[in-house]
């Protein structure tokens, strides 16, 4: 016996919202920081979770499942394979070994590139169509790994790269001056990582541009005390690594932004990691890193035409010899 009775005698509509699906890769504690901000911001219709540990993994699906009540409706389900992200919209790279205390991203290179010799091919069978949004680290030379390994178009293959570093240096800028950090336009870009670059010269805090702002006032600034401000955005980072392992929250937010911007076409602009060689004097190779790029549903649609000082595009330059020298290590 039918549990619901149908309304009149004709078959119900069809829905008329596109299914979305999202897989995320890696059930560690930036999988679940992004799952779980995934659907309490109601993105997916559907979640597919894969690991390499199956108790974790269920569990952590479970775990997921029992907050149905609480939650917009979305399907969720795990398995070790990969059969089950099939016609995924986006793929979520997280799975990897993360930082031990003062260890850097690059120095994870080797170990990730095994693993995603194993992940990529298998999400780029099942999810042809799909975008692949990459988290592991180090992140920016592994987006490059995840495209040679897909084969997809770059403009569907994306790192989260320095969005979080700019939500960090927001954060840290908005804290100085007492303002939301909402209002803070604000670009780390370059390398995830220690090579990033601090785009001064674009910084507007509520359409007024802060550099120009402080030089009317006659308000003195030491370069040292703005590169020292980039270095704590770097530092910060290790800070969270020494006091809690790990870093989670604010990444699953900052991913969670991209899947927003990426499935809902919303074109918005964020520094992530995309393939650079060619912008800004970017040579020696096919380097992924971040630029302030607009997202939508296609994936990468364009990188802004952003004006950066002398010193500015050499930093960025160096950054992206630093990513290419960690890649030349690799065996692809
Ligand atoms: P974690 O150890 O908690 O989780 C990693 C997960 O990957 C584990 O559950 C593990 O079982 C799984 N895994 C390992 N090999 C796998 C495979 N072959 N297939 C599927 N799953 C596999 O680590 P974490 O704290 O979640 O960090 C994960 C990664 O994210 C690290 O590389 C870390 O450096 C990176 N990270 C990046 C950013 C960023 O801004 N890009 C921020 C935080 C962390
Ligand atoms: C971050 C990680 C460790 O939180 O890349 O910046």
């Amino acid at each position: 016996k039918a549990f619901f009775k149908p309304i009149l005698n004709s078959a119900p509509p069809s829905p008329t919202k596109r299914h979305t699906k999202i897989s995320v890769i890696g059930a560690g504690n930036v999988g679940m920081a992004i799952a779980q901000t995934i659907l309490t911001q109601d993105l997916a219709d559907e979640l597919a979770l894969v690991d390499a540990q199956p108790d974790k993994l269920r569990g952590e699906m479970l775990d997921l499942q029992h907050a149905a009540a609480f939650l917009p409706r979305t399907k969720i389900h795990a398995s070790l394979d990969y059969s089950i992200t099939a016609g995924s919209d986006l793929c979520i790279v997280t799975a990897g070994a993360r930082q031990i205390p003062g260890e850097s991203r690059l120095n994870l290179i080797q170990r990730n590139l095994v693993l995603f010799k194993n992940i990529i091919p298998p999400l780029a069978k099942y999810s042809p169509d799909s975008i692949l949004l990459i988290v592991s680290n180090p992140v920016d030379a592994l987006t490059y790994v995840a495209w040679k390994l897909s084969g997809f178009h770059p403009n569907r293959v994306i790192g989260s790269g320095t969005n979080l570093d700019s939500s960090r240096f927001r954060f840290l800028l908005a804290d100085h001056l007492d303002v939301n950090a909402q209002d803070v336009q604000a670009y780390i870009v370059g390398e995830h990582g220690d090579s990033s670059v601090a785009l001064w010269s674009s910084i507007t805090v509520g359409g007024v541009p802060v550099l120009s702002y402080l030089d009317r006032q006659k308000i003195a600034y030491e370069k040292e005390t703005l590169e020292n401000i980039r270095k704590e955005v770097v530092e910060s980072a290790y800070e969270v690594i020494d006091l809690k392992g790990y870093t989670s929250w604010a990444i699953g937010y900052s991913v969670a932004n991209l899947a927003r911007s990426l499935l809902r076409d919303q074109r918005r602009i964020h520094p992530v990691s995309v393939l650079a060689t060619g912008l800004y004097g970017i040579d020696g190779g096919h380097v992924f890193l971040s630029l302030p790029a607009q997202l939508g549903r296609t994936g990468v649609m364009g990188v802004a035409n952003v004006e950066l000082t002398d010193y500015e595009a050499r930093q960025l330059r160096n950054s992206a010899t630093t990513i290419l020298e960690a890649q030349s290590q690799l065996d692809i």
